[in-house]
């Protein structure tokens, strides 16, 4: 297998072979140590989604799917109400790891759906049909993600500069990634591209991961600070800025990893063309506008402490760490899914998109 070959096809989230234990890559310990993890218990899958041991909208959605099942397994109940209820306990808990990407609650709700579906059916049934449905949720995000990656190859050119931020490759998705997809399949169609992607704090998936993908690949990659980006942009060095996203409201706004707004905004001053990638699971209806999503704020110590020997600022000063924010519909040139570019208007797109066949070829 190729350098190439083994990130776009790593195998960062799957089913143990008895179907009773979710093994991931431990992605905090990635680029240095790559090691496996076995999750058996509520408390493994919650924690590993809250530690961002598993990350990315996807990923956390894929790995929800496969948590919720193998918890299933260990539900002991008589009554199939008994068993909802339980399995209702499970779902809520591992949902609120983390409230931004959708995906989470997603996969949570269409595992939820195949037991409410099948209430007059036996458990083992019903267990089986669960088993059925992650697997599924898996095999569509690997469709899905080739989709996306051929749609956003059409968007750039052999030798094109290309701006990241965060990680939106195949370990924060299930293969070749959604932002990150169109540069692996290029490569792999012999063309080369150069790409800018920057540390991304506080907790530098850009530095560690990104950055990591795309040299093991054999990409040209450089990696800059976060406030690194506007003078790329002014050396023009950028032909395009390829984000993923964790959640999209119906209007277009898009929640990505903190600081993907600025970049947004230095990309329309510069006239760089700023596209979001992701799946329809990461677009969420329900909210109107991007002031629906909700903003998930993470540890003040990541700031301050995580990356650190010791403490880099005083004990006594506060942080303000929130993991995401919004970029609003404005900024943004084109939504790129699975089933096609949404461009602006996105209200209409969004919903033309909905309107169209469901089935990935
Ligand atoms: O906090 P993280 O690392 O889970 O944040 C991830 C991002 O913001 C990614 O860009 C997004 O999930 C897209 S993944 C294809």
């Amino acid at each position: 297998m190729s350098s190439l070959n083994e990130i776009t096809h790593i195998d960062n989230i799957k089913l143990s072979e008895d179907g009773k234990k979710v093994i991931i890559i431990d992605q905090t310990k990635l680029p240095n140590i790559t090691e496996y993890l076995t999750l058996e218990s509520d408390k493994d899958l919650y924690d590993a989604i809250l530690e961002l041991k598993v990350r990315g909208a996807p990923a956390i959605g894929i790995c929800a799917g496969y948590g919720i099942y193998i918890l299933a397994q260990q539900i002991k109940a008589e009554t199939y109400d008994d068993f909802y209820r339980k399995f209702a306990g499970y779902k809520n808990y591992l949902n609120s790891s983390r409230p931004t990407a959708v995906n989470l609650s997603w996969a949570l709700n269409r595992m939820e759906g195949v037991v409410t579906a099948n209430k007059e059916k036996s458990i083992g049934d019903i267990l089986y049909l669960l088993g059925e449905e992650c697997r599924a949720i898996h095999e569509e995000d690997i469709k899905m993600c080739k989709a996306i990656s051929e749609y956003g190859l059409s968007l750039v050119k052999d030798g094109d500069g290309i701006f990241t931020h965060c990680n939106a490759g195949p370990l924060a998705t299930s293969r070749y990634g959604t932002a990150l997809g169109p540069l692996f399949l290029g490569k792999e169609r012999g063309l080369s591209f150069k790409v800018f992607a920057d540390e991304t704090r506080p907790l530098l998936q850009g530095a560690r991961l990104t950055s990591y993908e795309l040299e093991k690949a054999g990409i040209d990659v450089t990696l800059i600070c976060d406030n690194m980006a506007s003078i790329v942009m002014k050396n023009g060095w950028i032909k395009v800025c390829f984000m993923g996203c964790d959640r999209i409201a119906a209007n277009g706004d898009a929640a990505n990893k903190i600081g993907t707004s600025g970049v947004a905004i230095l990309a329309k001053y510069y006239g760089i063309p700023f596209y979001v990638f992701g799946p329809t699971s990461t677009i969420d209806l329900n909210c109107k506008t991007g002031e629906d999503i909700k903003i998930e704020l993470r540890d003040p110590k990541e700031i301050k402490e995580k990356f650190y020997k010791d403490p880099m600022a005083l004990k006594e000063v506060k942080c303000y760490n929130p993991a995401f924010d919004v970029t609003d519909h404005n900024l943004i040139t084109g939504i790129v899914t699975e089933k096609g570019i949404c461009c602006p208007p996105f209200e209409a797109s969004i919903k033309a998109l909905f309107l169209k066949d469901s089935r990935i070829v």
